[in-house]
């Protein structure tokens, strides 16, 4: 069983979408989520998680110097000794000080191909410049802003889409059902 972390700093509907594969789904035997984490104390996300009977903590980062919020949160995901931390709509930027502690242990999901889209805004991003498609990306997370190796992508037509937010929630249920299927494999190794 490995043990996940899932960060978030927001509404969480990744996290969400993994909790229920690992109460009643196909991630039920393969990982056990430790904790959900947010550096958000009033992330939406956080009550869901609590709702479903997982643990949740927060440390929050406003107002704190970076290295030493990061310090703060290294040492409590250190405590749990967690093999795979899931970064879900968490909104900050990890600092070589986290992502060196976890080399190959952290993944992100992203609205679009991180090679051509990089930082916020992927659905806008895919929208305003006309794509009929839109690249779901799973990737782990490195040293540099979303620039880590690419473990999967999944397509999605928005061609039919009239306005952003219909394109996002498209590759919103993508995202859903991508991100566990990515992390189902990584347990299994
Ligand atoms: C998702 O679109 C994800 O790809 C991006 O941030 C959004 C988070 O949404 N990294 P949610 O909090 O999981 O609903």
């Amino acid at each position: 069983m490995k043990k996940l972390a899932i960060l978030i700093s927001g509404r969480g509907s990744n996290m969400e979408a993994i909790l229920r594969n690992v109460k009643d789904g196909f991630l039920k035997d393969v990982c056990r989520v430790e904790l959900v984490f947010s550096n958000n104390p009033v992330a939406p996300g956080l009550e869901k998680a609590e709702k479903m009977g997982f643990h949740t903590e927060t440390i929050s980062s406003k107002g704190k110097k970076k290295d030493y919020y990061e310090s703060q949160l290294l040492e409590l995901l250190l405590s749990y000794e967690i093999d795979l931390i899931v970064l879900a709509g968490y909104m900050k930027i990890l600092s070589p000080l986290i992502v060196d502690a976890f080399p190959n242990k952290i993944i992100n999901i992203h609205p679009a191909d991180t090679k051509k889209h990089k930082g916020l805004h992927g659905y806008k991003w895919a929208f305003e410049n006309g794509l009929d498609k839109t690249k779901i990306t799973v990737h782990y997370v490195d040293n540099t802003l979303d620039g880590g190796e690419i473990i999967a992508q999944r397509e999605v037509d928005i061609s039919d889409c009239e306005t952003v937010a219909q394109a996002e929630a498209k590759g919103l249920a993508v995202e859903h059902k991508l991100y566990s299927e990515v992390i189902y494999k990584l347990c299994k190794g």
